[in-house]
């Protein structure tokens, strides 16, 4: 099984690039919901909770460990490898970093997301010194993003506050930096135009997931399924989970660290 765990329900986004590539491939999923957001949490507790839920998800025999929250990932993925050294964990960054060198001319990237994944500047440790990096939190994305306001006025002049500043400085490349971001691109599109690349990090992770196990003949349980746990009720996720999955899915209310 692949096990994907993220703060709540916006990892989905993730689950959905996965199945794409692994198109029978088992997860369990494991959303936070009990601690979430982690995008305005300190270090230390987004690494506390991920390593909880790492070594939940690999007591439930998870193969492969994909951290979809990009705070955690930004926060922890280091770490959790660190703590993990004979676990395959993947982590949203530097495939996202991967695809954008590919994708600048100009070499001015932008990069969006929660203000813990910003603060952390994880993602311009890891961009290369020659390239001008533009970051730009978003803190009010994600619960526009869980009211369903996908496309909305409020949210088209979110959307445009946010992303004003990164025009301004000609990036060619914006990343996409938290689990609920896709679901924005077609309004950050209408804003930026269509000639700015789009980087969404779920899409280039899938693909590694997805060479690694080729690569290294790992064999994940076939089927449909899945397994969606949560630590508290989730908000929305009817809503969030048509949008990513196109289904419904029924959520296991389980928090394993309380009690
Ligand atoms: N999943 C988080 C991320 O990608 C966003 C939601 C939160 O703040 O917990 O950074």
């Amino acid at each position: 099984m692949i096990g994907i765990f993220d703060s709540g329900v916006g990892g989905l986004t993730v689950a959905k690039e996965i199945f794409k590539e692994l198109p029978d491939s088992q997860i369990i999923y494991f959303g936070d919901t009990a601690r979430l957001p982690y995008g305005t949490k300190g270090a230390d507790f987004v690494k506390k909770y991920s390593k909880k839920i790492t070594e939940w998800l690999l007591k439930k025999h998870c193969k492969v460990i994909v951290i979809a929250c990009n705070t955690s990932s930004a926060w922890a993925s280091d770490y959790l490898k660190k703590e993990f050294p004979n676990v395959p964990i993947f982590e949203m960054i530097s495939p996202a970093i991967k695809a954008t060198a590919l994708a600048t001319k100009n070499n001015r990237i932008g990069i969006i997301g929660t203000p813990g994944t910003i603060r952390s500047k994880a993602y311009e440790k890891k961009i290369q010194n020659s390239a001008k990096v533009f970051s730009q939190a978003c803190p009010l994305f994600v619960p526009l993003v869980e009211e369903g306001l996908l496309n909305d006025k409020i949210t088209t002049e979110a959307v445009k506050r946010y992303l004003s500043p990164l025009k301004e400085k000609g990036i060619d490349t914006l990343i996409l930096g938290c689990t609920h971001y896709p679901l924005l691109k077609k309004e950050i599109e209408k804003y930026l135009g269509k000639k700015i690349n789009i980087i969404n990090p779920a899409e280039s992770l899938a693909k590694e997931v997805k060479k690694y196990l080729e690569m290294n003949k790992i064999k994940i349980k076939k089927g449909s399924a899945h397994q969606f746990f949560f630590s508290d009720e989730p908000y929305n996720l009817e809503k969030i989970s048509k949008a990513c999955l196109n289904k419904k899915v029924i959520p296991i209310i389980k928090d394993p660290f309380n009690g």
